[in-house]
């Protein structure tokens, strides 16, 4: 293994996330700043290692090895600087290594790293679990469980939906991902190779049509027509065909489908829902694992809808990296007896620190940054793509942004090997993109992002779209 180098100085400047200066600037004068052809010498050492020992299940596209970063700033082994868009997969909302959030975890560690929070008490859970309840929308009370992970906070809110309304049945939609577990696996439906040569899954599962305008039938009109359609499925082939709706314990939607592309629905698609919810006595459940916590320029995505969820999932976001997902839910439904549901680490005490750091920032500026910054990067995506036969839709909410790589924007044809290029030749420009859905590069950068790193991340996109087209 090479060794790692000693650490820089710790990082004392005052951050203004809303000031005009990238957080990176702090220790990074030039972000990208690449110093040699890539992968450099000591991140080849490391992938072949990884190769060797780590789990090839896993999807990375380029061989980057990180070993530091600030803000949108990722450092790897070798020295070269990259500009960050992916947030680690809507993940770190404050950037690297933000210095509140690193005082809150080395605080926390200093006093104690574990308790087990489901059998004993800590300040920080308590307070964590009136956070979010408070910040969750719908005025109605609320409580919170804690797990480590989105997959897990699927798993809880479908143990709870069942164990509420004592119904078997989850609804879900194609093009869907909800987490790798079985529950989690079994309720999702974005790509085969998730379920292949893993059944039996979980059963009593079945799946509604996702609004996707842009694929839409083109029969189709109007955006009301294409959230028309998808409801009238539910209730006239599920509800009618497979499932009576007194047999359906839940709903469950992600407010901005993530992995299957990043499309934002109509603004009618989750009143629909609530509507078909109330009427069957069904819970609406809403996974917000990467939609949630400021993601969208809203703390919830489902605020943009005017929507209340009686269940809410979230992690990714929510720790600013540190392992940690929550489960809101209404406080008549969260009633399960002692025993019913637990986690050994859920809740883990300097992940929750973490997490109301991270709240702070959002709260403070974070959300106001990413409507403003948001806005305009979409902006900057829109201009390109009328410029480019190649980018068919450019969609998202806040910093939840996405292109759509097309053949023609007259054929629609997906273009998945172009998409993939990008991500790979956007790499050897600096820039860290990742895909979603089939043929979509999405736009995820830390919360913090400045409106200058967007334009350096333009300026790189069309230089990485170029390189991929020559
Ligand atoms: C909407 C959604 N739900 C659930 C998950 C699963 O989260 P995790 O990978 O933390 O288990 C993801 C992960 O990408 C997600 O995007």
């Amino acid at each position: 293994m090479p060794a790692t180098k000693p650490m820089p100085k710790k990082i004392t400047t005052a951050i203004k996330p809303k000031s005009a200066t990238p957080i990176s600037a702090a220790r990074y004068p030039k972000v990208p700043d690449l110093k040699m052809p890539l992968p450099g010498p000591k991140a080849r050492a490391v992938v072949a290692l990884d190769d060797k020992f780590v789990s090839p299940s896993y999807t990375r596209s380029y061989p980057m090895v990180i070993e530091r970063g600030l803000g949108l700033a990722a450092e790897d082994v070798d020295g070269n600087v990259f500009l960050d868009m992916t947030a680690g997969i809507a993940v770190n909302a404050t950037g690297f290594a933000h210095p509140d959030v690193v005082a809150a975890i080395q605080d926390a560690a200093a006093q104690f790293a574990h308790m087990s929070g489901t059998d004993f008490y800590y300040a920080a859970e308590a307070e964590l679990a009136r956070v979010l309840a408070e910040h969750t929308y719908g005025g109605v009370e609320r409580r919170v469980f804690f797990s480590n992970s989105g997959t897990e906070s699927i798993e809880c809110a479908i143990k709870l939906a069942r164990w509420y309304t004592k119904r078997p049945y989850i609804l879900s939609f194609r093009g869907a991902f909800h987490g790798r577990t079985y529950g989690s696996m079994s309720v999702g439906c974005s790509k085969a190779i998730h379920r292949n040569h893993f059944a039996p899954l979980v059963s009593s599962v079945v799946h509604g049509n996702y609004p996707y305008l842009y694929r839409a039938d083109p029969h189709l009109k109007t955006e009301e027509a294409v959230v028309n359609d998808c409801l009238s499925y539910l209730e006239n082939v599920v509800f009618a065909k497979e499932v009576q709706p007194e047999e359906v314990a839940a709903i469950l939607v992600e407010p901005v489908q993530g992995e299957g592309g990043y499309v934002v629905p109509h603004a009618s698609w989750l009143p629909g829902l609530r509507k078909l919810c109330d009427k069957h006595g069904i819970l609406l459940v809403f996974d917000e694992v990467q939609s949630g916590m400021g993601r969208t320029g809203k703390f919830f995505a489902h605020e943009h809808f005017n929507t209340v969820g009686d269940i809410i999932c979230t992690a990714k976001g929510i720790a600013s990296g540190l392992p940690l997902g929550a489960v809101i839910a209404k406080k008549e439904i969260m009633s399960w007896p002692p025993g019913s549901h637990a986690s050994t680490f859920g809740g883990n005490p300097i992940a929750c620190r973490a997490a109301l750091a991270t709240i702070k920032l959002l709260d403070e500026s974070l959300i106001e940054n990413t409507r403003e910054v948001g806005a305009y990067f979409k902006q900057r995506l829109e201009e390109f793509a009328k410029t480019s036969d190649v980018i068919g839709d450019v969609r998202g909410l806040g910093l939840m942004l996405a292109a759509e790589f097309v053949k023609s924007k007259s054929s629609k044809e997906r273009n998945p090997e172009l998409r993939n290029r990008v991500e790979e030749t956007a790499f050897h420009r600096g820039l860290l993109l990742i895909g979603c859905g089939a043929n979509t590069i999405r736009f995820c950068p830390p919360l913090v992002i400045t409106k200058s790193e967007v334009d350096t991340a333009m300026d790189l996109f069309k230089l990485a779209l170029k390189d991929a087209q020559a």
